[in-house]
């Protein structure tokens, strides 16, 4: 009898949970009713909105490489990268302890700057550069850049009050610029001149093509 009730009481609970269910579910269908109208503005003004963030997004990457691509050939866009790091280099070194909120932000530029051009050069110069038999400069080129990241790392782990900030940046400035010197004043000018007027423009169109996905 217990068990019948049981029974019952669960099937009455049963049809109780399964008519709520169905009142549950007409009332969804009119909540869905409803809101497919409401959620398809919603969807639609969503969709509206991240285009407008895309474009925008798009707008700004496109600001941004073209103030490098505006340079030219590809070893002039490089080397007015070069020019920009050296001037965030001089910021950060024009800085003293106290300016910790300056300098965070600063790496973070620094940081930016570099990933995004060692992505151009690792991803499109150095692989031109070994396919032109000059595979010795393109791997210690590329060597150097992971020597370039241990640098960032340090600095972004760093205290930005640390007496051993404005060394590292020194340090670290010493290194580009040596790299930045190599590249511009031997191995560009080598490889350019070996590359057909075709190959230089195609090296130069995805170069910026490189760039504008990490801009
Ligand atoms: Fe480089
Ligand atoms: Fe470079």
């Amino acid at each position: 009898m217990a068990t019948r009730t049981s029974n019952r009481s669960n099937n009455s609970r049963s049809n109780e949970t399964s008519g709520n269910r169905g009142g549950n579910r007409s009332r969804s269908n009119e909540r869905s009713a409803f809101s497919w109208g409401d959620s398809g503005a919603l969807v639609g003004a969503a969709i509206a909105g991240a285009a407008i963030a895309v474009a925008a997004n798009l707008g700004r990457k496109a600001a941004m490489q073209g103030m490098s691509a505006a340079a030219g050939d590809w070893d002039e866009v490089l080397a007015a990268e070069h020019d920009m790091t050296m001037m965030i280099f001089d910021k950060l070194l024009a800085t003293d302890d106290a300016q910790t909120f300056k300098r965070t932000m600063l790496v973070k530029k620094l940081t930016h700057a570099l990933d995004k051009h060692a992505h151009e050069e690792e991803h499109v110069v150095y692989p031109a550069l070994r396919e032109a038999n000059e595979a010795h400069d393109a791997d210690l080129l590329e060597g150097e850049h992971g020597y370039v990241k241990t640098f960032l790392y340090d600095l972004n782990e760093m205290a930005k009050d640390s007496p051993e900030f404005l060394p590292k940046v020194r340090e670290f400035r010493t290194l580009v610029a040596a790299h930045a010197q190599m590249e511009e004043e031997q191995v560009f000018p080598r490889l350019k001149q070996g590359l057909s007027e075709e190959q230089n423009a195609r090296i130069t169109t995805l170069v910026n093509k490189e760039g504008f996905k990490m801009a």
